[in-house]
């Protein structure tokens, strides 16, 4: 608020405040000169007037506002607020700050969280035999405040911050189940994740499927955790300055010959020579990241070009755009919207959609992922323009 509107309504309630108050002065003053009978002599339609005093309880009401106007001033940012804080304060992590209504709410915010992080250990965590989640979630939070209050933190912190969110693999294969955790799990999910992903969770062109068991980044509960904790940026270079329109045309083409170009009829039938061009620039450029068999890794988050699942589509035009110009999908991080707690209910509903049998398909390797680089600049960009 600008001084200039601050000062206007402080000067407004002031000015109301004092008028009420002048009024009632004024009033309790006044004395009229009563007649035998104990009217004023005043009669309006036959109804006359006495002279009795106001009612107590009323004017104990009306003192009360008055006063309490001017408790409220002390207490609460309410005149010049600019300039006046007030002396009502609220507990925000830890420290006790002045009262705003932003700093009431994170701090009503904090204490159900407080309700819920005791709540998911009483009747989650317990119920479903994963106790040992406790321990590790609140040195996981320990950690995290650390990081956050410090201005220089040390070098290893994250690297242990990240240690622990995967120590809670473990429980999260327990959680899955846990029929009243995929409950609250599959709530989460529809709230904040279906929207991209579906409310079935089979995804759309550009936002992965999460029931096939084919993994950008891996399947497993450690994975899983890593992604939802710190956020995903795929990262497929642009190829066309790098390897032209006919070196896109020939790399694509190498591209569908993976899967067989398995059930796109609108392909048509490959065209052999651009092929067999495609297979050595794909070796030069492109192995690097989806490997040499085209399998993809889970360390670059390069999808697997052999199976038939496509994250862009398997078209040949689509095809030839994502090499052209590259493709960047985004998975938000929900540390900070989430909280540890809710991502264990939620990643433990996804871990509970596909079918764990399968979930090697995709060489997962659980180390490789649980240190998986966050940004498109760690990965080993060729290109990217
Ligand atoms: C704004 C859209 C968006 C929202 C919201 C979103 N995601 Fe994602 N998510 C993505 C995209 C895009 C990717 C693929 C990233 C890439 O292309 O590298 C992804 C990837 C993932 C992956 C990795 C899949 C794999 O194959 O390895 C998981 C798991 C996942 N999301 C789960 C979730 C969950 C759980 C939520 C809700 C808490 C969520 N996502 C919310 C867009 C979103
Ligand atoms: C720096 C690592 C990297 C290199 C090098 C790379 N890619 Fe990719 N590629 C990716 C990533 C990561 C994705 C997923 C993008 C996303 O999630 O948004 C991807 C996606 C794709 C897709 C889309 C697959 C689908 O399911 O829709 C195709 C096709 C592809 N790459 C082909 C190639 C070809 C051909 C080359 C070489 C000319 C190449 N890539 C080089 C990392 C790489």
């Amino acid at each position: 608020m600008t001084f200039f509107w601050s000062s206007w309504i402080t000067i407004l309630s002031f000015a109301c405040w004092l008028g009420i108050l002048a009024v009632l002065l004024m009033v309790l003053k006044y004395k009229p000169e009563v007649e035998e009978d104990g009217t004023t002599g005043h009669e309006y339609d036959g109804i006359r007037e006495y002279d009795k005093p106001l009612p107590k309880w009323w004017l104990v009401i009306f003192f009360g506002s008055i006063v309490w106007a001017v408790a409220y001033w002390i207490f609460f940012p309410a005149m010049f607020p600019k300039h006046w804080d007030g002396i009502a304060t609220v507990e925000v992590d830890g420290e006790t700050v002045p009262w705003t209504s932003h700093n009431e709410l994170n701090s009503e915010l904090e204490s159900n969280n407080k309700v819920f992080t005791d709540n998911f250990e009483k009747s989650i965590l317990v119920k479903a035999d994963a106790t040992d989640a406790a321990q590790t979630l609140s040195e996981l939070s320990e950690l995290q405040n650390t990081l956050k209050r410090s201005d220089n933190p040390p070098a290893d912190l994250q690297s242990k911050i990240d240690e622990k969110i995967t120590d809670l693999a473990p429980a999260i294969e327990k959680l899955a189940q846990n029929p009243n955790a995929l409950k609250v799990g599959s709530r989460l999910f529809l709230q904040n994740c279906a929207v991209c992903h579906g409310s079935n969770a089979k995804g759309a062109t550009g936002y992965p499927n999460l029931t096939d068991n084919d993994w950008l980044y891996g399947g497993e509960a450690a994975n899983l955790l890593t992604t939802l904790h710190k956020g995903r940026v795929g990262g497929m270079p642009a190829w066309r300055d790098q390897i032209g329109e006919e070196g896109v045309r020939a790399a694509s083409e190498y591209v569908l010959s993976l899967s067989d170009n398995n059930g796109h009829k609108n392909n048509g039938e490959l065209d052999k020579t651009l092929v067999a061009q495609g297979e050595s620039i794909y070796d030069a450029n492109c192995a690097l990241c989806h490997g040499k068999d085209g399998k993809g890794m889970i360390s670059t988050g390069a999808p697997n070009l052999t199976d038939n699942i496509w994250l862009y589509g398997g078209e040949r035009e689509t095809v030839r755009d994502t090499l052209r110009y590259g493709r960047a999908g985004v998975m938000p991080e929900w540390e900070t919207k989430l909280g540890n707690e809710r991502i264990m209910l939620v990643v433990s509903y996804v871990y509970s959609l596909s079918d764990r049998s399968a979930a090697t398909k995709n060489g997962a390797n659980v180390k490789a992922a649980a240190s998986m680089p966050k940004t498109a600049e760690s990965v080993p960009v060729v290109s990217s323009n």
